[in-house]
């Protein structure tokens, strides 16, 4: 790691424990432990080692646990049986026992509701015989596949799917849900034009593509308390299209985000694969120092917390050395963002928010990608 003085390090903790607030939710610090898909949840049911590989986390002072994806109830909406669903008896059981067990370790938590689209392979289950839906059953590289563009009740049965899962995250004990509107996945293939070529009202300038993610939050608003945590975790980028851009200026941005914001968002996940690199010329800020300034809401930050590569090294599986948090809390104590999302360090390492809250930062692991094999 770069060399961290003294002084720095105590900085760290103070800045890194003072609470957040996301509507009616307290975060006790700034730490939150970013989505990462694990694939442990045999029958889309998280077990006794989930709740522990959370929990764990909590214990250790991350304030803020954003799980992994979870699919939402609707046939199309996944293709692994391993990855949790928020959905199903058994299913919401097993996220109940999650919830309740970062609880009693003094963290809070949200699930991340997910529907993959057009990523989806056909033939795989849960729902084998189901299609890979999107707006214009269109593939992340233009090409067809064997999906389907969504008709208006596809659109409305995943608005209903989504807000559902939302309704049964409240019930079941859960601080708020994070709605996946990142990476090429369902939504982001709405807001983004590559994938979107609808010529209806879910089509067209970016107010428009914005038109079906507004249209979730408005209905997961309305089926929540109005006190609940509804956050939108976005990206400019995709999966294989990673210099995509949902915005190419802060004005397209702004049109895209303030329709989310006034029909409920209370806080945006600004997905990046590095925090330090400005987002447009001109201005130092980030994805979610943009977002923050366009929209006024609280936004957590993500990409290399604490490491010197990015993540898509470890999908190459690659591993990468731990990097110095300096100039990140530089970026809170402006409060340009909120709070801070790890992702891989935090898969290493269960004792990563221990570590750098109590200043023992000469601790920190670099991340091998052999921490992907286990839950541990
Ligand atoms: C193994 C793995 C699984 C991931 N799964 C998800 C996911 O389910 N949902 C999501 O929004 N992002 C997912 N991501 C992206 C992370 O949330 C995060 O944005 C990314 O890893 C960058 O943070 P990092 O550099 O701290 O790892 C995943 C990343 C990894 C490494």
């Amino acid at each position: 790691m770069t060399a961290t003085t003294a002084d720095s390090t105590s900085r760290a903790a103070r800045i890194l424990s003072r609470p957040a607030t996301i509507n009616g939710l307290t975060v006790p610090n700034r730490i939150a432990m970013a989505p990462m898909t694990r694939q442990f949840s045999p029958g889309g049911i998280p077990g006794a080692d989930v709740a522990s590989y959370y929990s764990r986390r909590a214990a250790a002072g991350v304030g803020l646990i954003v799980t992994e994806g979870t699919y939402v109830g609707h046939d199309s909406a996944g293709q692994s049986d391993r990855i949790p669903r928020f959905h199903g008896e058994e299913q919401l059981a097993g996220w109940a026992k999650v919830a309740a067990d970062v609880h009693a370790a003094g963290g809070t938590i949200v699930p991340q509701l997910w529907h993959i689209g057009m990523v989806r392979e056909q033939g795989q289950p849960p729902y084998a015989d189901a299609p890979a839906v999107g707006p214009s059953g269109l593939r992340l590289d233009g090409t067809e596949g064997t999906g389907k563009a969504m008709t208006q009740r596809d659109v409305d049965e995943v608005i209903g799917a989504f807000a559902e899962a939302a309704a049964a995250a409240e019930r079941i004990g859960f601080d708020g849900v994070e709605l996946h509107g990142a990476h090429g996945y369902l939504i982001d293939q709405f807001l983004w034009a590559g994938t979107n070529r609808r010529t209806d009202v879910y089509g067209g300038d970016p107010v428009a593509r914005a038109k079906f993610a507004e249209e979730i939050v408005a209905a997961v608003r309305e089926t929540v308390s109005p006190s609940f945590p509804v956050i939108f975790r976005y990206s400019q980028w995709k999966q294989e299209a990673y210099s995509a851009k949902l915005a190419e200026t802060p004005e397209e941005l702004e049109a895209i985000l303030a329709p989310l914001a006034a029909a409920g968002v209370d806080a945006f996940h600004a997905s990046t694969r590095r925090y330090w690199v400005p987002e447009f010329d001109g201005s130092d800020l980030n994805l979610a120092g943009w977002t923050k300034k366009l929209t006024g809401k609280p936004v957590i930050t993500v990409g290399s917390v604490g490491l010197d590569g990015d993540f898509i090294k470890a999908f190459q599986g690659e591993g990468s050395q731990v990097k110095g948090i300096d100039d990140l809390l530089d970026r809170l104590e402006t409060e340009e963002v909120d709070l801070i999302a790890v992702g891989r360090a935090l898969l290493q390492d269960p004792q990563w928010a221990a570590k750098v809250l109590g200043d023992r930062f000469e601790e920190l692991k670099p991340y091998d990608v052999a921490a992907l094999q286990s839950l541990s």
